[in-house]
C-alpha cells in the first residue's frame, strides 16, 4: 500500500521504514492541510500529528485514502463525519503514557503557583536575585478540581494525593473504583468550579466540550483559583479566560494548549494564505494578550513530548498501520 507520513523526525523515519519494509512509503516534512498537499495524491494511508488539519477538502484531494493514522490521543484535527461519509477509517493512540501528560500538568502547575518562570526570566534577563513578587503558595492542603478523570485525569488524581492535596472531580462517567481508592468525591461541574483552588482540564475536545468553560460560567470559579489546561484550547473560551484573569477571578493560568494554536504557530502562513476570515481573528489577537500576561504560562502543546512517549506513540501507530493492512485494524476511532 502507499503510505504517507507527515512530520516524522529522522529517527522515526528509520523505524517506520524498517517496520513497513514491504510497503511504498513517502515522508513529508510538513503538516498536512488543504494548503499543504503532497504532489502525489494516490495514498491509501496517511499518518499525521495534531498539527495537521484533515478536513473534507483534504479528503477530496486524496481520492484513494482508506485509513488515517493520527500519532496522538486527540483526534479533533480530523473531520470524522467527512471520513465516515467516505468510508475512511481513523485510528489514534489511545494511551501512550498517561503519566507523560499528568507529570507535565504538575510541572506547569508548580511553575505557575511558585512563579518559577518569573524567577528564571528575572535572573536570565537582568541578573537579579531579588525575591520581590515571587512569593507563591503550597500545593499541600489545596483543593484540586479535576475535570475529566479518564486516563490522564486519573493519573493526575494519583499524583495529587502524593502532594497531599484534596481532590474533587467532575466527569459525566464517574470512576467509582478510582474515587474509593483515592478517597475523593465526584461533584457537579459547577460545584467543582466553585470549590477548587486549582482546576485542571483533562477532557476530549468535541461539540459537547467546546467552550466548556465560558463567559457564562467562568465567574463561578473560586476567586483567586488557578487554571491548568493540557487538554485542548477550545475547551476554554479565550475571551472569558482573559476577562477572568484581568478581574482576579483567576490568579493565573498554565496553558499547554490554545484556541487556534495552529495559527499562532504559523501566523505568517496564515496571513499569506489569504483567507483569514475562516479563523477566529479575535481569538488569535486574544492569544497575544494571554502571551503578554505575567500570570500566564504558555507552552507549545508540549505535554506529550518525552522520548519514552514518542517511542510508544510511534510503535502503536505502526501497529495500527500493520493491523489495518492485515485486515484487522485496531485502535479505531468511532466515526
Ligand atoms: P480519556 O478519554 O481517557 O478521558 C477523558 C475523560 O473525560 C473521560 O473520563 C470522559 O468521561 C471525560 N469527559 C468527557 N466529557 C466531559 C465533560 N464534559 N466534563 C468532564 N469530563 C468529561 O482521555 P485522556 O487520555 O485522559 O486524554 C484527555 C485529553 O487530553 C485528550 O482528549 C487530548 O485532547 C488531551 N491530550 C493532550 C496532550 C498534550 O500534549 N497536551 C497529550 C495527550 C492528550
Amino acid at each position: 500500500m502507499k503510505i504517507a507520513f507527515f512530520n516524522l523526525e529522522n529517527w522515526e523515519k528509520e523505524i517506520a521504514e524498517n517496520y513497513l519494509k514491504d510497503q511504498e512509503i513517502s515522508f513529508f516534512d510538513y503538516a498536512l492541510n488543504k494548503d499543504n498537499l503532497p504532489e502525489e495524491k494516490d495514498f491509501d494511508i496517511v499518518s499525521v500529528f495534531v498539527d495537521s488539519e484533515v478536513d473534507s477538502k483534504v479528503l477530496e484531494a486524496l481520492p484513494q485514502l482508506k485509513f488515517i493514522v493520527t500519532r496522538s490521543t486527540g483526534f479533533d484535527h480530523i473531520d470524522l463525519k467527512a471520513c465516515a461519509s467516505k468510508n475512511i477509517l481513523v485510528s489514534n493512540v489511545p494511551a501512550y503514557g498517561d503519566n507523560t501528560v499528568a507529570e507535565f500538568t504538575f510541572g506547569l502547575m508548580i511553575c505557575l503557583i511558585r512563579k518559577i518562570f518569573l524567577a528564571y526570566d528575572r535572573i536570565k534577563e537582568i541578573g537579579s536575585f531579588s525575591l520581590e513578587g515571587l512569593r507563591g503558595v503550597d500545593l499541600k492542603g489545596k483543593t484540586l478540581g479535576v475535570i475529566g478523570t479518564g486516563r490522564i485525569g486519573s493519573r493526575v488524581v494519583k499524583i495529587a494525593k502524593g502532594f497531599e492535596m484534596n481532590v474533587i472531580a467532575y466527569d459525566p462517567f464517574p470512576n467509582k473504583k478510582l474515587s474509593e481508592e483515592f478517597n475523593f468525591p465526584y461533584l457537579s461541574f459547577e460545584e467543582v468550579l466553585k470549590s477548587a483552588d486549582i482546576l485542571t482540564l483533562h477532557v476530549p475536545y468535541n461539540e459537547k466540550t467546546h467552550h466548556l468553560i465560558n463567559k457564562d460560567n467562568i465567574s463561578l470559579i473560586k476567586k483567586g483559583a488557578y487554571l491548568i489546561n493540557t487538554s485542548r484550547g477550545g475547551i476554554v473560551e479565550t475571551e472569558a479566560l482573559i476577562k477572568a484573569l484581568k478581574e482576579g477571578i483567576l490568579a493565573g493560568a498554565g496553558l499547554d494548549v490554545l484556541e487556534e494554536e495552529g495559527v499562532v504557530k504559523d501566523e505568517m502562513g496564515f496571513l499569506f494564505r489569504g483567507h483569514p476570515e475562516e479563523h477566529n481573528l479575535k481569538t488569535v489577537l486574544a492569544n497575544h494578550i494571554l502571551i503578554d500576561m505575567d500570570n500566564v504560562i504558555i507552552t507549545p502543546h508540549n505535554a506529550f513530548n518525552t522520548q519514552e512517549a514518542l517511542q510508544r506513540i510511534l510503535e502503536t501507530s505502526l501497529e495500527n498501520i500493520k493491523t489495518f493492512i492485515q485486515g484487522s485494524p485496531v485502535n479505531l476511532v468511532k466515526t
